[in-house]
């Protein structure tokens, strides 16, 4: 059989037999064949004593498919890391806080907190969060929002809000509403709760703070805590219920002491001598007539 009766078999059982402008018919196999790559688009299969050569897509095709695959892919993650984050931090100014940005006043803390976020699954697997305490202004909140904005880059859920929002919230909803969004806090890999202790001390709302560190505690997934109390406030408070909730909170969460200094007022510092030098140059004096 010479290469024109093999082609002439072949064509008979596809509809896709003509080349188009970018295609070739192979002689040696009677298959098309993509001119760019020199790789076959159809392919020979026998069923029911028919051959079939159904169109299949050659090497750039596949490489064009596989690449605009991957970048879907891709889109689909950010997108779904922005609705993450979007839910997740509801103070903007979070966005702000990463590692990258981190200029180094609490240098070890900072490792010790970007590596929390390396070891992450076993820290969820194990319940294990963190109890970021110190004084006013020293990075606490700062170095949880990298913490969390690390995470929700990685597409982890991760919540970061404060008892004031969650009472604010709680305030108004009826008892089984309340139970259900507190368990709600329960679909975030992570908790965080910024400033413990700064949220009013009725009894509404130590019952709520209470409700909340125990529903935390019993699904037995990581919390991390900041707040300004000390170490020894946190051990030897005042009341039961508090008692209750530090006692919950120091079980999961490995205290890590912030203690530089005063950032705000560092950069408050900067700010004036910075506004001093604009204020005081020439250019800047305003003549009154
Ligand atoms: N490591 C850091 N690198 C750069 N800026 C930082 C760093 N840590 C904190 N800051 C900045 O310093 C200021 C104070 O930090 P932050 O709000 O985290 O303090 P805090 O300990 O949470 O204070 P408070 O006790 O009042 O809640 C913020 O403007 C923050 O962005
Ligand atoms: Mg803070
Ligand atoms: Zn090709």
């Amino acid at each position: 059989m010479n290469d024109n009766n093999k082609i002439n078999i072949f064509t008979q059982t596809t509809k896709s037999a003509v080349p188009n402008d970018d295609e070739y018919i192979n002689t040696s196999d009677g298959l098309i064949y993509c001119k760019k790559c020199n790789t076959p688009r159809q392919k020979r299969v026998s069923a029911l004593g028919k051959t079939y050569m159904p169109d299949i897509m050659c090497q750039c095709q596949r490489e064009t498919y596989e690449k605009e695959e991957a970048e879907r892919i891709r889109r689909e993650f950010l997108n779904d890391i922005a609705a993450k984050r979007s839910a997740g931090l509801h103070d903007r100014a979070l966005y702000e806080c990463t590692f990258d940005k981190d200029v180094g006043y609490n240098s070890q803390q900072s490792e010790k907190a970007y590596e929390y976020t390396l070891h992450f699954p076993e820290m969820l697997e194990k319940g294990i969060g963190l109890l970021l305490w110190g004084d006013i202004g020293t990075g606490k909140t700062f170095l949880a929002g990298c913490i969390a904005n690390a995470l929700l880059d990685q597409c982890i859920p991760v919540m970061m809000t404060t008892f004031g929002r969650i009472l604010n919230t709680l305030t108004g909803m009826f008892q089984e509403d309340r139970n259900g969004y507190i368990d709600s806090l329960n679909q975030y890999s992570l908790l965080i709760i910024d400033d413990l202790g700064m949220e009013r001390s009725t009894e509404f709302a130590l019952e709520q703070v209470f409700n909340v560190i125990d529903t935390r505690y019993r699904s037995k997934k990581p919390l991390i805590v900041t707040t300004n109390l000390t170490l020894n406030e946190l051990k030897n408070p005042c009341g039961l219920v508090r008692s209750r909730i530090y006692d919950r909170i120091l079980e999961v969460c490995v205290p890590l002491k912030i203690s530089s200094q005063n950032i705000r007022a560092i950069n408050c510092e900067a700010n004036f001598k910075e506004a001093g030098n604009i204020l005081s140059h020439p250019e800047n004096d305003i003549n009154v007539t």
